[in-house]
């Protein structure tokens, strides 16, 4: 569809892919679709889809292409008259990106790897506590909420994702490291890539990949 954006945000488990398509969705009006977000909502909702995939997410693995590209597909479907997609955790490996390409066939595709050093990254990772009400996430070393364990917003309890315990997080930088970094080889080999240094503080993240969503568009095409 012309002029529709589709933005993929690249990067290792914990370099702020939420953080900030939850931003650029909102400024830009893009549907924001978080592969992680949807299967753990189905966990906790018990469906058929969640039962099938708990076990996996919990150790750290990747959920099988059939099952992630089919809950992709859906939404993509659903929400396809909006203004574009920025894909948060999805594309995961070659066979999810070449998917992707074909079900957004008329839509152009800019690729964003965001980096973080490996030291940073546990600390992100092991620190992070979210929500259990509203969703907001903190962490204790770098955005603690006022009182301890209490979200500011909403006053419900925060808790640590099953698979930010120390052994998982390794678990994840190790299948990221085998399966997911031959996707970056992918994007680049198109023309629309870019990379972005995620080491710096939240703002000055977004300030550069503003930037950067702002100046892709359906006149700068995948191929
Ligand atoms: P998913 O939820 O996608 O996890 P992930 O990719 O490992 O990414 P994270 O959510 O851990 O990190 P993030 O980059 O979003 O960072 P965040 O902004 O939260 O996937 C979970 C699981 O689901 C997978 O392991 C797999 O099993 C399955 N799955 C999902 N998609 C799949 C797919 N396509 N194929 C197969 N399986 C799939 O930030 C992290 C922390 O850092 C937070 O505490 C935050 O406050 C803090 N922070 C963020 N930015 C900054 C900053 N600039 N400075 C300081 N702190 C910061």
């Amino acid at each position: 569809m012309l002029g529709r954006k589709g933005i993929v945000l690249l990067g290792a488990p914990g370099v702020g892919k939420g953080t900030q398509a939850k931003m650029l969705a909102e400024k830009f009006a893009l549907s924001h679709i978080s592969t992680g977000d949807i299967l753990r909502d189905a966990v906790r909702a018990g469906t058929e889809l969640g039962k099938n995939v708990r076990q996996v997410m919990e150790a750290g693995e990747l959920v099988s292409d059939e099952l992630v590209s089919e809950v992709v597909r859906e939404r993509v479907l659903r929400d396809d008259r909006n203004r574009g997609f920025i894909f948060d955790g999805y594309p995961r490996t070659v066979a999810q990106a070449e998917y992707l390409e074909k079900i957004m066939s008329d839509t152009p595709i800019h690729a964003i790897n965001l980096h973080v050093d490996e030291e940073q990254l546990l600390k992100r990772l092991t620190g992070r506590r979210s929500c259990s009400g509203c969703g907001r996430i903190y962490n204790v070393y770098f955005s603690p909420p006022e009182k301890e364990g209490i979200c500011a917003v909403c006053g419900s309890e925060l808790v640590q994702r099953k698979d930010d315990r120390e052994e998982v997080v390794q678990e994840r930088l190790r299948v990221y490291r085998q399966q997911t970094e031959p996707v970056i080889a992918f994007y680049k080999a198109r023309s629309n890539y870019s990379a972005v240094d995620g080491n710096r503080d939240v703002k000055a993240v977004f300030g550069d990949l503003c930037k950067i969503v702002s100046s892709s568009s359906a006149e700068s095409p995948l191929r």
